[in-house]
C-alpha cells in the first residue's frame, strides 16, 4: 500500500478512468507508492471488464469498478451514471488514463476544471483515433503526447504539458507508439501532481502553472 507519508486528509482524492492496459494508471500508482505523488486513489473505472488496469488497481488494493457501456441505450444515461458513480468517490481530480469513450458536454461541463485527459499527439495535432499511424503516414520528423484540460471539445481543452519524441526513419506504429508511452509515463504523473499541489489550474480557457498562464502548447517537458 501507499507509503506516502501524509495522511489521508491531506491527499487529494483522485478517480482514474480507463479502458484497457493502464499503463499510465500504473506509472501514476507507482509515483504515489514512492511518495512523490500527494494523492488517494479512491477507485479506477473501466468501462470494460477484464483489462489489465483492473488487475493492476486489484494488485494494489484499489477500490475497481467496471460500468459496461454496451449496457446503456445511449451516450447520455452511460455518462450519467458514470457521472453519479464519481460524484460518490468526492474526487478532487478526475484522470482518463486511455479511457476510450466521447463524452458528452454535460459530463465534461460537470467536472471542467478538474478532469485531465492524456493523448497520444502534440495537440491540436490528430485529435480522435490512430495518431501514430497519421504521424507516420504525414512523414512527422517529430511526434509527442499531450496532456491536457477535458472540456467538451473532443481533445480540444487547453495543453498542460507537452513531450515529444523523434520519429525515427524505420518506426512502426507499434515502435512509435512505445516511445510516446515512456514519455507519458512521465509527464502524466507530473501533470496530476501539481493538480495535487494546487498549482496548476484552467482558467479563461488557459492553464495557469503558478499563477503564470502557460503557451498555448502548455508546458514542454
Ligand atoms: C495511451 O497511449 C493514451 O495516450 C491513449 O491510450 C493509451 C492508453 O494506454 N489515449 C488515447 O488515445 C485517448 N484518446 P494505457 O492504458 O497503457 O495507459
Amino acid at each position: 500500500m501507499a507509503s506516502n507519508t501524509l495522511d489521508n486528509s491531506s491527499k487529494a482524492r483522485v478517480v482514474v478512468l480507463i479502458s484497457g492496459s493502464g499503463s499510465n494508471l500504473q506509472a501514476i500508482i507507482d509515483q504515489t507508492e514512492q511518495g512523490q505523488l500527494p494523492i488517494e486513489i479512491c477507485a479506477v473505472i473501466s468501462n470494460k471488464d477484464n483489462v489489465k488496469g483492473l488487475e493492476r488497481a486489484a494488485h494494489h488494493n484499489i477500490p475497481a469498478i467496471v460500468l459496461d457501456h454496451t449496457l446503456f441505450d445511449s451516450r447520455e444515461s452511460f455518462d450519467l451514471r458514470l457521472q453519479e458513480i464519481i460524484d460518490a468517490q468526492s474526487p478532487d481530480i478526475i484522470v482518463l488514463a486511455g479511457f476510450m469513450r466521447i463524452l458528452t458536454e454535460a459530463f465534461t461541463r460537470h467536472f471542467e476544471g478538474k478532469m485531465l485527459n492524456i493523448h497520444p499527439s502534440l495537440l491540436p495535432k490528430y485529435t480522435g483515433l490512430h495518431t501514430h499511424r497519421r504521424a507516420l503516414e504525414a512523414g512527422d520528423k517529430e511526434h509527442g503526447v499531450t496532456v491536457h484540460f477535458v472540456t467538451s471539445e473532443l481533445d480540444g481543452g487547453p495543453p498542460v504539458i507537452q513531450a515529444r519524441v523523434p520519429v525515427l526513419d524505420d518506426d512502426t506504429e507499434a515502435s512509435l507508439a512505445a516511445r510516446v508511452l515512456q514519455q507519458e509515463h512521465h509527464i502524466y504523473p507530473l501533470a496530476v501532481r501539481w493538480m495535487a499541489e494546487k498549482r496548476l489550474e484552467m482558467r479563461d480557457n488557459k492553464c495557469w502553472l503558478d499563477g503564470e498562464v502557460l503557451p498555448p502548447s502548455g508546458h514542454q517537458y
